[in-house]
């Protein structure tokens, strides 16, 4: 905690807070040194903090110093909530480093908990500081690793509040809405709650960088909503007003960050691949629609998740696994022909609830996925990078669900998210944090 400056939050970190992150990164450093030897022999050389750009987009790609940018990332939700505490807190470094090494350069995480245990926002307005300086926390150790983080501004589910959270708030207030929790999308009310908590964070001067969170490129971009979905609206109408109006607004604050909204990838009810390409006839239902919601010029590129288990009751996993490559190839062609925008795969993740399910199932499908992203990759296609949902420490168990995991627990698994680290780098020259050169993740086979 080199960063304890003045700042009155971080002053009670002193003794302990400086020794377990060394402790803890320690015993990782040493667990990834004994199970890979020779794949981290040589010493890590840290990105100048103060070095780091902007991502930007030309069309279909992500750009970082005018180079292709294709991402190999992943999520841990859980930053802010564990950088609230001081027990907890060093799992963020020891986490953001162990991706660094892994050559992973972009993590997505939460930049809300909404009147939830430890909320940022208590009630509409009102922050609790203390949580603000552990989002400052996070960001800050991120830029000094050189990862970069797609932050989520809310939840469309109940978990850290959500939009149910901002609908109970309206209620109490005694906003005259219908009882559906996706008044959050329609009612005027809650969309200035909304604005105003966006404001706020995007404004938010970060108490250990010193840096406007709008001024900051180490956060790579943002997403409005995690997995929205208005099902009182199948037509899409409310849904899409609602995305319109908040990315005009996120533009008019911060022009200088990405922006995505956070969908699943459903096809709606006009689009003519609602038959052929959605997991099944509900999904078209969903008052979502791919193209029509990644189209406004507000936002920067898209995004889809890939949840076989969860989207199909009986498939075989050669059937899963062939759903997620037509999956994939067909988002991506409608970023290459339609949007012209990348497409981020911003959560991947098999069940291990599955009957028969084995570790090595989830290699195979991480396989499937980063060949679909290396092809792109190679055509410099609109595939611009993929966010495994989700990684952990040790230690964390009880915030795991069934698709999460210590990726460096099995070798078969860190070797295959290394190599497809190794393999864009050397079609792009990626840019890899932390490391300072790629042979150091890649010179081993
Ligand atoms: C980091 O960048 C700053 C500003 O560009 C520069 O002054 C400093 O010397 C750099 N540090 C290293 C270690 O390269
Ligand atoms: C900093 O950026 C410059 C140009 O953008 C680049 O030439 C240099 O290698 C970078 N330094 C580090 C330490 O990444
Ligand atoms: C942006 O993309 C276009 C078309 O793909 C290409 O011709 C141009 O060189 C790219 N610009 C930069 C700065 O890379
Ligand atoms: C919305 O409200 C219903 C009850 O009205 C609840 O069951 C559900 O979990 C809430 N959240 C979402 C994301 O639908």
């Amino acid at each position: 905690m080199v960063k304890s400056s003045s700042s009155s939050g971080y002053r009670m970190m002193g003794g302990n807070g400086l020794f377990f992150p060394i402790l803890g990164f320690a015993c990782i450093i040493a667990f990834i040194y004994l199970s890979f030897g020779d794949l981290f022999s040589v010493p890590v050389r840290y990105t100048n903090e103060s070095n780091l750009s902007f991502v930007e987009r030309n069309g279909s790609n992500f750009m970082v110093d005018g180079e292709l940018f294709y991402i190999n990332g992943w999520n841990s939700y859980w930053f802010m909530d564990h950088a609230v505490l001081d027990n907890s807190r060093p799992r963020i470094r020891a986490m953001l480093q162990a991706g660094a090494k892994m050559g992973l350069t972009v993590c997505r995480t939460w930049a809300f908990n909404d009147g939830d245990y430890n909320a940022l926002q208590i009630s509409p307005g009102q922050f609790d500081e203390r949580v603000f300086k552990a989002l400052d926390y996070v960001i800050a150790e991120a830029r000094e690793v050189g990862v970069r983080l797609l932050l989520s501004l809310v939840n469309n589910l109940d978990a850290y509040g959500g939009k149910t959270q901002y609908v109970k708030w309206a209620w109490s207030e005694g906003v005259s809405l219908s009882p559906s929790n996706d008044s959050f999308f329609y009612d005027p009310a809650i969309r200035i709650y909304f604005k105003n908590y966006v404001k706020t964070i995007l404004t938010r001067k970060n108490t250990i960088t010193g840096l406007q969170y709008r001024d900051d490129p180490a956060i790579f971009g943002w997403e409005l909503i995690n997995e929205p979905r208005c099902i009182t609206d199948r037509s899409g109408d409310t849904l899409q007003d609602w995305i319109e109006e908040m990315s005009t607004f996120i533009k008019t604050i911060d022009n200088k960050h990405l922006l995505t909204v956070g969908l699943e990838g459903f096809y709606g009810p006009k689009s003519p691949k609602r038959k052929t390409v959605n997991p099944e006839f509900w999904a078209a239902d969903m008052g979502v629609d791919f193209i029509r919601n990644s189209a406004p010029s507000t936002i920067d590129f898209a995004s889809v998740h890939i949840y076989p288990d969860q989207w199909f009751k009986r498939k075989s996993l050669e059937g899963k696994l062939k759903f997620v490559a037509d999956w994939m190839h067909s988002h991506i062609e409608d970023g290459d022909q339609v949007l012209k925008k990348p497409v981020m795969f911003t959560e991947f993740g098999l069940s291990d609830l599955n009957k028969g399910f084995d570790p090595s199932q989830r290699d195979e499908f991480y396989k499937v996925v980063f060949d679909v992203i290396y092809k792109s990759a190679k055509k410099k296609g609109a595939g611009g990078g993929s966010l495994a949902w989700q990684f952990l420490v040790e230690g964390m168990e009880e915030f795991n669900d069934d698709f999460g995991m210590v990726p460096w627990r099995r070798a078969s698994t860190y070797r295959i998210i290394t190599r497809h680290t190794c393999k864009l780098a050397r079609t792009h020259r990626t840019v890899i944090p932390a490391t300072g050169n790629i042979n150091n993740i890649c010179n081993s086979k």
